[in-house]
């Protein structure tokens, strides 16, 4: 069984992930606006990512014998100055939930909870991805800079994106 004080933190990033979710959710709908729906279904699939995320974590706890919760949180942002200016934001975002991430593997360690361990290594391998496609798409927005019709290619490109075999949000 785990811990109140694990449990109360993995309730904690049960809310994170699902903040995450609005978060890309909000910013898929900037997309949308811009007439970038190439750009915002790769943000739909991110949104939908994140609720596996918090699902996966919400089932472990009750798998463990605990009890998930459902908090709340505030509204994500809804504006930005460009596609740029919302990667950039996506990846600074990323860069904090794998500190969060981090925190709760320091904090499984301690305990020790060894289940938790295995579901924290799971998410820390998911966090390198995580950066690593929201810091390209900055490196490439860098290069396109103000040219349409490279950012009308990269459109293209994102729009091709679909939910991987490791999103299903099933903690096994
Ligand atoms: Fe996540
Ligand atoms: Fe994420």
């Amino acid at each position: 069984m785990l811990s109140q004080s694990l449990q109360d933190s993995l309730n904690e990033q049960i809310k994170n992930e699902f903040y995450s979710a609005h978060v890309y959710l909000s910013m898929s709908s900037w997309f949308d606006d811009k007439g970038l729906p190439g750009f915002a279904k790769w943000m739909r699939v991110q949104y939908q990512e994140e609720l596996a995320h918090g699902l996966k974590i919400f089932d472990f706890i009750n798998d463990r014998d605990g009890r998930a919760l459902v908090l709340g949180f505030d509204a994500p942002p809804s504006d930005w100055k460009s596609p740029l200016d919302v990667f950039e934001d996506s990846y600074s975002h990323e860069q904090k939930v794998t500190a969060m991430i981090n925190a709760l593997y320091a904090q499984a360690q301690q305990e020790p909870d060894y289940a938790t361990l295995v579901l924290m290594q799971w998410f820390i391998s998911e966090q390198v991805e995580e950066e690593k496609s929201a810091k390209l798409i900055v490196d490439q927005l860098k290069l396109a800079g103000d040219s349409a019709s490279a950012i009308l290619i990269l459109d293209r490109e994102l729009g091709a994106r679909t939910r991987g075999p490791d999103s299903e949000g099933d903690a096994s």
